[in-house]
């Protein structure tokens, strides 16, 4: 028998600090009981109630009610967004539409299971960005490409699953105001163009169905040459009439099955999928054609940015990766349907521990836009170590782009001083720009593991992503100790232990394992582990180019110019090695070991101070965890600890390999004598 757990919706019995007489009772006014959103919430309502503070709950169907929730439809309120306030023993909670509804009965049920009292209450929220996405990257057969928990839950031996585990998978996601979830892998394989053919098409219909009444679009993953798999003409040409048909009857034919269908996500002209460049047609070419024919039903395209030559030549040091999406789309900036929106990576590279933003943020002015980040730990521990990313995603959506500013090609200011800052979160909200077609996406992590991701402190991320997608301006604090509080306990000590291991563990994995902003370092294909040359003399554009004097890429303007496609301000601050924030210093700059960081700390004493301190800190981490046996539940316990084990092993073989790659290297020994093979 399939088990799972219920995540941060376990709805274990709390302290009551004056909720209960308030939640006794539900009623609805001004939304049809039996939509099923609202039903959706009521259900939860009664369940999360029942478990926390035990006793049942009514659903009043007429008449005046003295305590209790009352729900009710105020057209003021935006879409999606809902107000809760108490007076005289009413909890009100108003929405204009069932995701309100839902979303602010969540937030009700996570106040109770924060032990939060809720006389008195008066708040507002509403979302911040229009789309907020799950990408699963799974695959028919069941496997899930960067899958680091099992296999997956929505396919097995190419069916599709819709079952108990679905609707709890739902309520996860809706409960943190995730509202789209492409369900297969952007690399689509063989088997998942089926998911587009008639003998499918039954099975996604009830999982959109199911999605919906959580307020959830379901998106499929597209293979731009599904004409050629799929028996249509032997071209993928988006300008060639006999593709365009093919097209017209097949999107006409998977609306008609499914109207529920969000749209499509694209993955073309990328490590190896086929796409318009194929044709010596431009991405928007590509784009546009599909755009257009889903447009009738409502229908978006997320096309994604990620292309890049992956066959380069280490020996070329002109290309650079970094530049690519900036350079393969900059020049369509305009020449997109409105219904499109461009997917573009936190980074210029491909989701490492550290990276610059990517500079197509706000550099394209007249095109929607989306962020991809990965809660999937490929480059990031792989849910073997604890690694909690909201800090990272909160620092790319601060990034001022310049956007709304028109002297951003001329303008040195420093950015910080900037008045008129456009973020990358004012980008991709919409905030700058037209249409509301725009948002934030996270490559998914959960699989069929009993606990949904593995490691259960990477639920912190599965959680966390949809509070923040919903809530930019929520802290990576105040994330991870409502996660904690929900998933593990109100106690006092596990809250504080819990933090202080989630919050700086994204910097304790950036010490142990590749320096100073310059990425991979990683053991090929895998992701997990070290191996400093493993990327070194491949295809994929990925180098370190360290050599006896120094390390580093040159992507200033002496070098690849990847620097200069900032805004003036972001260009200038990056180009010098004195200016550019430490953290990135190798991304952007070859320098010699002995460059002193403004720590006066040389460059090699760095790399060996922070490997040391890495590995320090994750037994510091084990220390605090050890602590709280006994006050969590015993399960997670254990799965948390086994994991622990694997991580200070891995920690410490990448502090010794690197340690001696650099020492082997450079001839430098460490300044305090410490052991380095
Ligand atoms: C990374 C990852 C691939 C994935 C790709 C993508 O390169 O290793 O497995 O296909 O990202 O984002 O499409």
């Amino acid at each position: 028998m399939e088990n799972w757990t219920q995540g941060w919706l376990v709805y274990r019995h709390v302290e009551d600090v004056g909720n209960a007489q308030l939640t006794r009772k539900i009623k609805i006014t001004g939304f049809d009981e039996e939509q099923p959103m609202v039903r959706n919430a009521v259900a939860e309502f009664r369940r999360g109630i029942r478990g926390m503070l035990g006793g049942s709950v009514t659903l009043v169907h007429a008449g005046a009610m003295r305590e209790g929730v009352l729900v009710s439809c105020r057209q003021e309120i935006p879409a999606e967004g809902y107000r809760i306030r108490e007076a005289d023993g009413i909890l009100q909670v108003e929405a204009a539409d069932g995701p309100g509804v839902l979303y602010g009965i969540f937030h009700v049920l996570r106040l109770v299971a924060m032990e939060k009292p809720m006389r008195g209450i008066d708040v507002t929220c509403r979302p911040d960005n229009p789309l907020r996405m799950y990408n699963h990257w799974d695959n028919m057969d069941g496997s899930i490409e960067r899958g680091y928990s099992g296999n997956s839950f929505f396919f097995e031996d190419n069916r599709v699953l819709v079952n108990r585990r679905t609707r709890d998978y739902c309520r996860l996601a809706a409960s943190v105001g995730i509202n789209g979830v492409v369900i297969n892998n952007v690399n689509v394989k063989e088997a998942a163009s089926w998911l587009i053919t008639e003998r499918y098409l039954g099975q996604v219909k009830k999982m959109a169905a199911l999605f919906a009444e959580y307020g959830i679009r379901l998106f499929l993953s597209l293979n731009f040459a599904a004409p050629i798999e799929l028996g249509g003409p032997d071209s993928a040409d988006p300008f060639d009439e006999d593709v365009t048909a093919w097209w017209r009857q097949k999107i006409a034919q998977v609306y008609e099955a499914v109207p529920e269908l969000g749209g499509f996500l694209v993955k073309a002209d990328s490590e190896g999928r086929p796409g318009p460049f194929t044709y010596g047609r431009t991405q928007a070419d590509g784009a546009n054609m599909l755009a257009d024919l889903v447009r009738p039903y409502g229908g978006i395209i997320l096309w994604r940015c990620f292309v890049y030559n992956c066959t380069q030549d280490w020996r070329d040091t002109k290309t650079d990766r970094a530049r690519a999406a900036y350079d393969n789309f900059i020049g369509t900036d305009g020449d997109y349907r409105d219904n499109v929106i461009l997917q573009i990576k936190n980074g210029p590279m491909d989701f490492q521990i550290r990276e610059p933003v990517s500079p197509l943020f706000g550099a394209l002015q007249k095109t929607n836009q989306m962020l991809e980040v990965q809660i999937a730990q490929e480059y990031t521990g792989h849910q073997i170590d604890v690694c909690y990313l909201i800090p990272m995603f909160k620092e790319v959506l601060d990034f001022n782009t310049c956007a709304a500013c028109p002297s951003r090609s001329e303008c040195t200011a420093p950015v910080t001083c900037c008045e008129k800052r456009s973020t990358v979160a004012d980008v991709v909200s919409g905030r700058t720009m037209h249409n509301g077609n725009a948002g934030i996406c996270a490559v998914c992590n959960t699989g069929r593991d009993e606990n949904w991701t593995g490691n259960d402190l990477a639920g912190a991320n599965f959680y966390g992503f949809g509070r923040l997608a919903y809530d930019t301006g929520l802290s990576a604090e105040t994330i991870a100790e409502e996660w904690i509080r929900l998933a593990l306990s109100n106690d006092r000590q596990v809250v504080e232990h819990g933090k202080k291991i989630l919050l700086p563990s994204r910097e304790t994995y950036e010490k142990y394992t590749s320096p100073l902003g310059i990425g991979w370092m990683v053991t090929p294909m895998e992701h997990y582990g070290p191996s400093v040359d493993g990327y070194e003399y491949s295809r994929w554009g990925t180098y370190h180019r360290a050599d006896w004097q120094g390390i580093g890429v040159d992507r200033t303007d002496r070098g690849t110019g990847y620097a200069q496609q900032y805004a003036n301000p972001m260009a200038c601050l990056y180009n010098g090695a004195e200016t550019c924030p430490e953290e990135l210093l190798l991304f952007f700059h070859h320098l010699p070991y002995q460059h002193r960081l403004r720590s006066g700390k040389t460059i090699i004493q760095h790399i060996y101070d922070s490997h040391f301190e890495g590995v320090e800190e994750v037994e510091e981490m084990i220390r605090l965890w050890k602590e709280l046996e006994g006050k969590i539940e015993e399960r997670i316990y254990q799965n948390v600890s086994e994991r622990f084990v694997r991580q200070l092993e891995n920690a410490r073989e990448w502090r010794d390999q690197v340690n001696s790659y650099f020492y082997r290297k450079s001839g430098i020994a460490d300044e305090k004598g410490r052991r380095i093979y």
